[in-house]
């Protein structure tokens, strides 16, 4: 039986995933302002996958017959600089993440809540793959600079990517 401390955290974290798709749609929007529109797709695709994140604990939430409840949310950041800067927000943010859910898999190990703690294995794997990806395009944007031709290249290189979600 989950506790409700635990599902509390777990239900704030839903919450907080989809908080995580409002910060990437106010990017994408930022960046399709801006005529960017294979970085506007990027990120669109990764709101979609944080709103992926937010079912699975919805789901996981019913199965162990707790009632998921909706909060309401921060504005996030709408202005940015330049391209650059929005990936190193969404790093910074996807950092907060990891930090969440390692705070999460803290408490289940607290409780030895096995089930749960098995659960957030696939969002700690997860959190890898985001940081590395954000960590790797931030070093390609700031070693193409001013090279817009290698810009653009990357533009288009995103217009083409897709989300296919995986079986909750
Ligand atoms: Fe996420």
């Amino acid at each position: 039986m989950l506790n409700e401390s635990l599902s509390k955290a777990l239900n704030d974290q839903l919450n907080f995933e989809l908080y995580s798709a409002h910060v990437y749609l106010a990017i994408a929007a930022y960046c399709s302002g801006e005529s960017l529109d294979g970085f506007a797709n990027f990120f669109m695709v990764q709101a979609e996958e944080e709103k992926f994140h937010a079912m699975k604990i919805y789901k996981y939430l019913n199965d162990r017959g707790k009632r998921v409840t909706m909060s309401g949310m921060e504005t996030p950041n709408n202005e940015y600089s330049s391209v650059l800067e929005a990936y190193e927000h969404a790093f910074e943010h996807e950092q907060e993440v990891t930090r969440r859910i390692y705070h999460l898999s803290d408490l289940a190990m607290n409780d030895r809540e096995h089930a749960t703690i098995q659960f957030l294995k696939w969002f700690i794997d997860e959190q890898v793959e985001e940081e590395s990806m954000f960590d790797s395009i931030i070093n390609k944007l700031k070693r193409i600079d001013k090279d817009s031709n290698a810009f653009f290249m990357m533009d288009a290189e995103f217009a083409q990517r897709t989300f296919t979600p995986p079986a909750l």
